[in-house]
């Protein structure tokens, strides 16, 4: 590999960064293995996060929802007594093991049978427990979304992480050069602009980084968020990233989700258009890369059929071209792993609406349950969670289930939330169950949510259970947010 980079007949500087990233690359496979070839080649070998840290924290009456029994206990031993959830004190969000694991395989497999990698967006759970299951499933690594959140990922030994963002802040960038000391670290972030690589290099160069920090170009859309506004723009940034000593040029990256938010025909088009152009940007940057491995990325959980399918077109799955690295596609779908009642629901192509022979079918992970505090008028009914508890930025929860208490019995609910204020949802009752007498003070109201992301930063602490409606609670999830 050496040797051809020598024959790639470009700068001396070139070949020096090359040599940086190939030893990087080969000292970083040599400990995280099989993780670092990722789902496009079956996975030997997994990286491990320092998880027995957290597992040692005890939890306290802080913790929102914890029965008294369990304050000053890990989670480990309060797991020992085989705990249910019918202890716990609503509100509560909660999660269904079995779902969570059909998931992460059915995600995983998709990607693997069409030469896709995963790095699931950490940001969405922001619970390194999870990140786990999704790295043990063959995930190649974990997206992030600030710097933060790489410190806290890097404090629990991730290694293998993309930010999907651009760093100028000062301060992470020289965080960022003292970590790059790690040959373990397989560090990419993005750019868009020339401001934003002359930022780095102020930061980096005078930090002496030990080795270049990895950049995909950016590219965006008129109307979207970040990222170049054409190709043009964009390939004067990678000749400008390539050209920098303390960078080197990783790939071309983006983000489809922020360009459409349902699954019309325009919304569609837009977002093939968009994933059409980043495939022509990494065409036209190609001579630019040096032979070390190189991204070409996008896809959240709305998509990603989309850029299976533009990828596939660019060559996903087709083994390297002689003399060049590899190019790993790469998905970075997040909300996947939990689904939802609402957003994802409408959008996923892998909701049982639109399941199709060759897609799996993703199942919703996670569910509020709130009591019934009052009945003030007839058929209005209102719980104890609200805004603080439940997320509401992409819809209201979607009542589901009535049962006496958290653990059930369920028995199905026709009614729906149609406010929400800090700590209560106003829950309006069907005629038919308002008659019955359904969902009295002091029931229990499961609730279908919508938008992953915001739901788990509502929550430190997240019970498990065994499968959907189960008592059984067999694991907790914390969060990081
Ligand atoms: C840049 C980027 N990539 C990937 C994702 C993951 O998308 P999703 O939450 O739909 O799984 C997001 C989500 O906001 C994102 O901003």
């Amino acid at each position: 590999m050496r040797t051809s980079c020598l024959q790639c007949r470009r700068s001396a500087r070139h070949t020096q960064r090359a040599l940086y990233y190939l030893h990087s690359t080969e000292l970083a496979e040599g400990i995280i293995m099989g993780s670092a070839r990722g789902l496009a080649e079956g996975t030997a070998m997994t990286e491990r996060l320092r998880l027995d840290e957290l597992d040692r924290e005890r939890l306290t009456a802080r913790d929102k929802g914890i029965p008294s029994r369990a304050v000053g206990m890990t989670a480990a031993e309060f797991l020992a007594t085989d705990p249910r959830l019918s202890e716990f004190w609503s509100p509560l969000v909660v999660l269904d093991d079995a779902a969570i694991a059909h998931n992460l395989t059915a995600m995983s497999g998709w990607c693997r049978d069409r030469g896709l990698e995963l790095m699931p967006h950490g940001k969405t759970t922001m619970a390194p427990a999870l990140w786990q299951r999704q790295l043990d499933a063959g995930c190649l690594g974990i997206t992030l979304a600030t710097m933060g959140q790489v410190r806290t990922a890097r404090s629990l030994g991730l290694g293998t992480i993309m930010l999907a963002n651009a760093v100028v802040d000062p301060r992470a960038l020289s965080y960022l050069a003292g970590e790059l000391a790690d040959p373990g670290l397989r560090f990419t972030c993005w750019a868009d602009s020339i401001a934003c690589i002359e930022a780095m290099e102020d930061v980096l160069s005078t930090h002496g980084a030990p080795r270049p920090v990895d950049v995909c170009v950016e590219l965006g859309a008129p109307g979207g968020r970040t990222g170049a506004r054409t190709v043009d723009e964009a390939v004067l940034v990678a000749e400008r990233v390539a050209s920098s000593p303390v960078l080197r040029l990783a790939g071309v990256a983006g983000y489809e989700g922020s360009l459409a938010h349902d699954r019309s025909e325009p919304s569609l088009r837009v977002v093939r258009e968009y994933l059409t152009r980043q495939t022509e940007l990494h065409e036209r940057i190609r001579h630019l890369y040096d032979d070390g491995d190189v991204y070409v990325t996008a896809g959240g959980s709305a998509y990603f059929d989309i850029v299976a399918d533009v990828y596939r077109t660019a060559g996903a799955g087709e083994p390297a071209r002689p003399g060049t690295g590899r190019t790993r596609f790469t998905l970075r779908s997040g909300a996947y792993i939990v689904h939802d009642d609402g957003f994802y629901r409408q959008v996923s192509p892998f909701d049982g609406a639109r399941h199709s022979e060759d897609s799996p079918t993703l199942h919703a992970a996670m569910h509020g349950v709130a009591r019934v505090v009052s009945h003030p008028e007839p058929g209005l009914a209102l719980l104890d969670g609200g805004k603080r508890d439940f997320p509401y930025d992409e819809g209201l929860p979607i009542p589901l289930r009535v049962a006496p208490e958290l653990g059930g019995p369920w028995t199905s609910l026709r009614a729906s939330v149609d406010a929400m204020n800090d700590q209560h949802c106003y829950l309006r009752l069907g005629e038919a169950d308002a008659a019955a007498g359904a969902a009295p003070v002091g029931s229990v109201v499961a609730l279908g949510l919508s938008h992953p992301c915001t739901a788990f930063d509502k929550w430190r602490m997240l019970p498990v259970v065994e499968s959907a409606g189960s008592d059984r609670v067999v694991d907790i999830v914390r969060t990081w947010f």
